[in-house]
């Protein structure tokens, strides 16, 4: 029965597809919990790139995969996305909830459309149509669930919300007068039927299916998009998306109660890095900054931003551990900090001549700190080859300097980090049955 959540712990990409992945292999059912195609989620199995958007990352294995009712879903992205996935010889077993909600294509215009008007004030979402989807949810008028979208219902539901849009499709420029508005519906009806008819075979009661699962006492391992700062309620507002990230995000989206939830793994980089705008501490706009985006391949699986790279920031992991209630870490990209000495790692803000030990709750005051450091020495440059042994070897293997960077966020974050990953591949990653030696007392 245990339920078992991957929740990014910081502003997202924080590899969470790779260690859903490697995580899989013991796992019966992965179900996505929230955020849509704004999500992109990189699995690596030998030569083989998988870039999910909609579809959890436990597909790679042949697992049972679910879109929660948490989602919302371009019907045409996951289309796409299973016949991406049938032409690897990989027939997904999915489930779409039918209460998940339906991005249509005026979402990705109104997002665009009013990060546009914002200027300089603009989040830099990933244009996706995101915002405008959930909004919708929110308004409980003018929104279509996949339920709606496989009903015989669906053309008059269409049809009135496009009539109540007219004004916002003109403003926004999805249509150029209201004489189009006739063509534009047609269109989308004849589009999204056809969607409607090839999703129906997916579509079930994500709740029922889940619960099921778990009172059988099998795995299932909820896959969160996004990350703990960029949630809607706790993340660094507004400069967020428009989902609950977070770990009780898992149990909204999926229906399924708190206590199926055992188990709760933040996933965190060794580093942070952000895409899109918003306060970011640590960033480093100078040339360590544009070494380690270098180095870790930092640029957007969605959208192909470069992401702002900078240290890693303890503040923000035990923000993390608290909105999330994690049981444990696993860290992320470790092999992108070789040939980098000395490391830094923040483990204080200076906030007007006042320390801070928590992340603040304001992003006005999070834009002010300044990030007060330890530093640790680096270790050498290491190649593919070299990280792979050491991966097969496991963790005495590293190089010392590295266990001491691993055991300082150990202590720092009093968790115990249970997975380290140093490299994009299934193989790169050293699980760690026994707890390291560090003494854990939260600095
Ligand atoms: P997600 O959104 O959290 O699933 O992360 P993304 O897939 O967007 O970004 C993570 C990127 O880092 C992907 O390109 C992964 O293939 C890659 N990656 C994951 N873990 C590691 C690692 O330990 N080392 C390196 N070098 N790359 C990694
Ligand atoms: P995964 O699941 C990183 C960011 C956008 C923007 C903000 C709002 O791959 O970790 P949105 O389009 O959601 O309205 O944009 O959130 N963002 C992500 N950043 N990883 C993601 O997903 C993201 N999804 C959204 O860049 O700053
Ligand atoms: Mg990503």
């Amino acid at each position: 029965m245990p339920g078992i959540v991957v929740v990014g712990a910081q502003f997202g990409d924080e590899g969470k597809g790779k260690i859903v992945d490697f995580l899989a292999e013991k796992v019966d059912m992965v179900v996505r919990y929230n955020g849509g195609s704004n999500a992109g989620h990189t699995v690596k199995v030998e030569n083989k790139v998988f870039k999910f958007h909609l579809i959890p990352s436990g597909a790679v294995r042949g697992k049972k995969v679910v879109c929660s009712g948490g989602m919302v879903i371009n019907p045409q992205e996951l289309i796409e996305e299973i016949r991406f996935l049938e032409r690897r010889g990989i027939e997904p077993d999915l489930v779409v909830s039918l209460r998940a909600h339906v991005t249509l294509p005026y979402h990705p215009v109104f997002d665009r459309a009013s990060e546009k008007r914002k200027g300089e004030e603009k989040i830099g979402t990933t244009g996706k149509g995101i915002g405008p989807t959930y909004s919708d949810k929110m308004k409980r008028v003018e929104a279509i669930r996949i339920e709606d979208l496989v009903s015989n219902k669906f053309k008059e539901k269409i049809s009135k919300v496009l009539e109540a849009k007219k004004k916002w499709l003109i403003e926004y420029g999805a249509i150029k007068d209201k004489n189009e508005i006739e063509k534009y519906k047609n269109v989308i009806l004849n589009e999204y039927t056809n969607y409607g008819e090839k999703l129906k075979k997916y579509v079930g009661d994500d709740s029922l299916i889940i619960n099921e699962a778990l009172d059988q006492g099998k795995k299932v391992l909820f896959e969160g998009a996004q990350g703990t700062l960029l949630d809607v309620d706790h993340g660094t507002y507004p400069y967020v998306t428009s989902s609950n990230a977070v770990a009780g995000g898992a149990c909204t989206g999926a229906g399924v109660g708190p206590n199926k939830i055992k188990r709760i793994i933040g996933v965190a980089k060794a580093y942070t890095t952000r895409v899109g705008r918003g306060p970011f501490p640590t960033e480093l706009k100078e040339e360590t900054g544009d070494l380690i985006r270098e180095k870790g391949g930092e640029y957007g699986t969605t959208t192909g931003r470069p992401r702002r790279c900078g240290w890693l920031d303890i503040l923000i992991l035990n923000y993390a551990k608290r909105v999330n209630g994690l049981t444990e870490l696993a860290l992320t990209k470790l092999d992108v900090l070789s040939g980098i000495t000395p490391l830094k790692i923040c483990v204080a803000y200076n906030l007007n001549g006042k320390k801070l030990k928590n992340f603040p709750v304001s992003t006005e005051l999070v834009e002010k700190c300044k990030p007060k450091y330890v530093e640790l020495e680096g270790w050498s440059d290491l190649g593919r080859e070299e990280w792979r042994e050491i991966a097969k070897k496991g963790y005495d293997a590293l190089p010392q300097e590295a266990k001491n960077y691993v055991e300082e966020i150990e202590r720092r974050v009093n968790l115990p980090i249970k997975i380290i990953s140093v490299g994009p591949g299934r193989e790169e990653t050293i699980e760690i049955k026994k707890e390291l030696k560090s003494k854990r007392e939260g600095i």
